[in-house]
């Protein structure tokens, strides 16, 4: 076998953490500087306010926490809820293992409606539970908007509809962070209680901050909600607030200036553009996967995923053996199949700062590396279908005109 070196750029198609663009990566390479001098609350408040236009939210509070997306869930549970307190959530992929996990591990009594992975949120289920719950015992629902692990959207539209149509009081807590910044998500409209994103993702940062938005009703029930918190009690930021100054304890400058380039890029884009183009990746990589012959995940067309496509392969394949043969053979980095589709789906990730030819590039990617481990695709036959799609779909670049 022939090896070199490697050359060129590694392309990154994992679902998070995704691509940091030039202008953000410069903006972070800086000195420390002092969060405590005049200026840093100025720039601290841009960021809280401008976060809050990719979350479309005027009403809520927004926190940015030093934290993975992980920190995040605790930060929404343990702000909002006491031990006890009974939560109604669905599992049925890999972040909904884990944020149940921590929910039982905070002492919260969670009602989980387990379904088959690749599926999204049963709004007859959801129904069928509110029905039970005349007296209104469930505090929370916990939804995932975006299942990162089986490539799955659920409708919060929907879901918030069916709450108001039983007038059901719980609150409505919202895992976004492979979501928001590139689905559509309406914070205010959807009267969504705390919802969350870790910066990795469609921010295109590193992985360091948890921003969370709390609406007014979630930051009632924190002043009562007696889960055991510390290091991320929101309270701690809301009384910095009150003196204009925006971090209890050291945030990274560098994380910090990242961000306000990343938002820049978002906000200049347009929100509305950014998730327009998370629909045309996302919709130009089924196509590919339709011509490969290939299965998704995703069992219904109701719950596509616009971040992340996850392909199944056929039994005599392993698809680790995919991930792995692309990695090493054309520095193309694809998500593995987590627990229970462990081996049977790889993942695409099509999310953050990416456009239209990486995307192609990697589809031509997946193609070689399906062949190579023995699944007879054409070559050039998903990426055709893509293209053909993309070519009559992409606009121009709006500075360019
Ligand atoms: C939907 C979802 N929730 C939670 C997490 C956990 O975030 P983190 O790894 O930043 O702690 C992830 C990470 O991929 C995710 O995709």
């Amino acid at each position: 076998m022939e090896y070199y070196p490697g050359t060129g750029r590694n392309h990154l198609f994992v679902p998070g953490p995704s691509n940091i663009p030039e202008k953000v990566q410069q903006a972070m390479a800086r000195n420390n500087e002092d969060h405590r001098s005049p200026a840093f609350p100025k720039f601290s408040k841009s960021l809280l306010e401008d976060v809050k236009q990719i979350f479309k939210s005027k009403i809520s509070t927004s926190f940015i926490f030093p934290s993975t997306g992980t920190g995040a869930w605790e930060i929404s549970l343990t702000n909002t809820l006491s031990p006890g307190d009974k939560i109604l959530t669905f599992r049925s992929g890999q972040f909904g293992v884990l944020w149940i996990r921590m929910m039982q591990r905070l002492k919260l009594d969670v009602d989980v409606v387990d379904s088959e992975w690749g599926t999204g949120v049963d709004l007859g289920i959801l129904k069928k539970k509110l029905d039970e719950d005349s007296d209104f015992a469930i505090k929370a629902l916990c939804i995932i908007h975006n299942e990162t692990s089986t490539g799955v959207t659920n409708d919060l539209a929907a879901i918030r509809g069916i709450l108001d149509a039983y007038k059901h009081p719980a609150l409505l807590l919202v895992d976004g962070i492979s979501s928001i910044g590139a689905l559509d998500f309406r914070m205010d409209e959807w009267k969504v209680d705390v919802a969350i994103t870790g910066s990795q993702k469609a921010l295109g940062l590193p992985t360091g901050l948890g921003i969370v938005c709390a609406s007014p009703k979630a930051i009632e029930a924190s002043k009562t909600s007696k889960s055991i918190r510390a290091y991320f009690d929101w309270a701690d930021y809301l009384e910095f607030y009150k003196v204009g100054s925006y971090w209890p304890y050291t945030p990274s400058g560098q994380l910090l200036y990242g961000l306000r380039a990343a938002l820049d890029l978002i906000l200049e884009e347009g929100v509305d553009n950014v998730i327009k183009r998370h629909h045309r990746l996302g919709h130009a990589t089924r196509l590919a996967v339709r011509a490969w012959g290939l299965q998704l995940c995703t069992k219904k067309e109701e719950w596509y995923s616009d971040t992340v496509t996850a392909v199944r392969v056929p039994s005599h394949i392993n698809s680790g053996d995919v991930v792995r043969l692309a990695w090493k053979k054309y520095d193309l980095s694809l998500g593995v199949g987590l627990n229970e589709v462990a081996g049977k789906v790889f993942r695409i990730g099509h999310l953050g700062f990416i456009n239209e030819l990486q995307v192609l590039a990697a589809l031509v990617g997946v193609e070689m590396t399906l062949r190579d481990v023995g699944y007879p695709v054409k070559l050039g036959s998903g990426v055709a279908a893509a293209a053909a799609y993309l070519q009559h779909s992409t606009p121009f670049i709006a500075s360019r005109l």
